[in-house]
């Protein structure tokens, strides 16, 4: 697949990184070119992009950026219509105690209201940058999950191949509407890695009784 990342911080490094080793194309742009320029020169076939028209011949753009920058970054990045949108945001109060969306809404709604042309899934922003760095095995056939939350089937289906092919377990966690409830589950994810002194290697997960 062809994945432009859009960021070049700690989940845009983690995704270029992942992305590439499952064999995907992948083109990063940032605001600050040079920064982009040096995450792609680390993954050999990786190309670093101008944020202007990063979009083109895109099949999924991973929205790494944050919540508040969001919007602006993706109506930069060129045409834009159709296109498959990841958002990974957390909207997360400086105190990381709460949304600065609030609870009747999501980033993932809000980024979908603003940018209305793209469609928009919720999905990863329950995993630490550390744990898509590391990759998804957590040892005795454990598999960190991506929860993904979409109104896209083609987008869902689209955020799923790319995380299978990262070797994830895939949880769909229903449509647009349910990143009211990914977004807080990332923020207890965040207190417990750093509150509750348990680390940046954990991962929510669902599990079945047999
Ligand atoms: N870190 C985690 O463990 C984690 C986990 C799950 C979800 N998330 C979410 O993932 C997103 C990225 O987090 P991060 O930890 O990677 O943050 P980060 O390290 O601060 O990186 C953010 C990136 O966004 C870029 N950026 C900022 N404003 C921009 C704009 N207006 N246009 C284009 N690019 C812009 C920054 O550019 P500069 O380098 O020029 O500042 C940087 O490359 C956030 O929404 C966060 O909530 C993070």
């Amino acid at each position: 697949m062809k994945v432009t990342v859009i960021g070049s911080g700690n989940m845009g490094s983690a995704f270029v990184k992942q992305l590439r080793a499952a064999g995907h194309t992948v083109r990063v742009a940032g605001r600050d070119a040079a920064k982009a320029a040096a995450l792609a020169a680390q993954h050999a076939g990786v190309e670093s992009v101008a944020l202007d028209g990063a979009a083109q011949g895109a099949d999924a753009i991973v929205l790494a950026t944050p919540y508040e920058a969001a919007a602006d970054a993706l109506r930069a990045a060129g045409d834009i219509t159709n296109k498959v949108v990841i958002d990974i945001t957390n909207p997360l109060t400086a105190d990381y105690m709460g949304l600065t969306v609030g609870y009747s809404t999501s980033a993932a709604e809000e980024i979908a209201r603003a940018v209305p042309q793209v469609e928009v899934v919720k999905g990863f922003n329950t995993l630490f940058a550390q744990v898509l760095a590391d990759g998804a095995d957590f040892g005795d056939g454990k598999k960190a999950t991506v929860f993904l939350a979409s109104d896209s089937e083609r987008a869902k289906q689209a955020a799923r191949a790319l995380a299978e092919s990262m070797g994830f377990k895939v949880t769909d966690a229903g449509g647009l509407k349910n990143a009211r409830y990914l977004e807080p589950l990332a923020g207890l994810n965040i207190y417990l890695g750093y509150g509750a002194g348990l680390g940046t290697t954990i991962a929510p997960t669902w599990i079945t009784k047999s």
